[in-house]
């Protein structure tokens, strides 16, 4: 936790930063690889500017917010869930136009973790003779934006692993059939999940059993996920259709086989090829790197229980989001997470339970690591 907040912070105030959280939710799908940021600017208890992030490119909450206001940003405060910028981007800084616009208090969420900002956005509105506080419903604004700051504080995305599975926990039958463990209402939250991440991240043996496609098909989808597959061996299939559409589709291999490497990428496939690791696998931290450069900041992992049980091996497990449906499919049929290695009860992994709902007819249960969530709040 990072804060400075005064003791008369009141009520209005709290009730206005959560507006500013719901706001900056509407970003959820489409800012990437930027954060989600709403500003709100308040002139005694009027609301007078509301500003939301779209889009990389396009103008940053605190800007659009100072242009609603006009001249009534004057003596206001501004809210905003993130710190301010102060360097030049593809737009120019929003501390420039904080004080330009003569707001004369600023209260943010929470600091910003990009090495560019950190705590420097505060000091230049400092410096001009605003009040800063931040800290306010700082939890919140971490979970909101906790693919960003995962990226900023660790390298890599925050990985949340999806799954539908039966009360038993399988994930398909024994002979690999999986469709469809769930609900058509579970497929289209899943659909939602997708539209939400930077990229979708699959084993080799998935696309080998379900052929898959793992696009989002939601009417008015503005932004499409990466597709990633893990394929050491270079296994996939030319005519597999994960290649057939435009959307950008990363393979990892450790193959070296140059024939089968052009023949993808004339198929419009990024290869990346991985050094060789003494198991004969990808490395996965490897991976996460690479997808941090690439600028992902959530990545959702939709794999089998071969994969999903080396992610979780690996401890880069952040989330999960599980589907349950009502039926049980016994101890031949395939699991969630498959560990090569013998797991005692010490070495569980815990995960704390965040929430559960009915999805139609199957439940849906979040959990978050809590290791993975004390780096997020306890490192800027
Ligand atoms: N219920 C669900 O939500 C759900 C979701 C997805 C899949 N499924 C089902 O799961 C089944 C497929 O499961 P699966 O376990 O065969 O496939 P998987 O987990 O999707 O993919 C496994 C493959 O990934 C490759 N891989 C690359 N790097 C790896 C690493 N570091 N560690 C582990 N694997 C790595 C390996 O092949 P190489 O060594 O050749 O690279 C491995 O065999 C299918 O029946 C599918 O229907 C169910």
């Amino acid at each position: 936790m990072n804060s400075n907040l005064n003791d008369n912070l009141s009520d209005f105030d709290t009730s206005i930063m959560q507006r500013v959280l719901e706001l900056a939710s509407q970003g959820t799908s489409t800012t990437q690889p930027n954060p989600r940021v709403a500003c709100i600017i308040v002139n005694g208890k009027e609301i007078v500017g509301e500003g939301v992030h779209h889009m990389a490119g396009e103008p940053h909450a605190e800007r659009l917010a100072i242009e609603q206001a006009g001249e009534l940003a004057r003596g206001g405060t501004a809210f905003v869930n993130l710190e301010p910028c102060c360097h030049q981007g593809r737009t120019p800084p929003c501390t420039d136009g904080l004080v330009d616009a003569g707001i004369s208090r600023v209260v943010a969420a929470m600091r910003d973790p990009n090495p560019l900002v950190e705590g420097g956005g505060f000091e230049l509105l400092t410096d001009a003779g605003i009040d800063v506080e931040y800290g306010l419903l700082e939890n919140e604004a971490r979970w909101l934006n906790r693919g960003f700051v995962s990226r900023m504080v660790r390298g890599r995305p925050w990985v949340a692993l999806k799954t539908g599975a039966t009360l038993d926990g399988r994930t398909a039958a024994y002979d690999g059939e999986s469709k469809w463990i769930t609900s058509p209402e579970a497929r289209i939250a899943v659909q939602e999940l997708r539209a939400n991440s930077s990229a979708v991240v699959t084993g080799i043996g998935t696309v080998m059993a379900d052929d898959p496609n793992m696009n989002v098909r939601i009417d008015g989808a503005e932004r499409q996920p990466y597709r990633v597959v893990l394929d050491s061996h270079l296994q996939l299939p030319i005519d597999a259709q994960i290649i057939g559409t435009d959307q950008k589709l990363i393979v990892f291999t450790l193959s070296q086989d140059l024939d089968r490497v052009s023949a993808l990428t004339e198929a419009g496939v990024e290869v990346v090829q991985l050094n060789d690791t003494s198991s004969g696998r990808i490395n996965l931290h490897d991976v996460m790197a690479e997808l941090s450069n690439w600028q992902c900041n959530e990545v959702l992992l939709e794999a089998g229980q071969t994969l999903s049980g080396a992610f979780m091996e690996a401890g880069l497990i952040d989330e999960l989001t599980v589907f349950y449906a009502g039926s049980v499919l016994g101890d031949k049929a395939q699991s969630m997470f498959q560990f090569e290695s013998p797991l005692s009860f010490a070495e569980r992994f815990d995960f704390h339970i965040r929430s559960a709902e009915m999805v139609g007819p199957d439940v849906c249960l979040t959990a978050i690591n809590q290791a993975s969530w004390q780096t997020l709040v306890t490192k800027d």
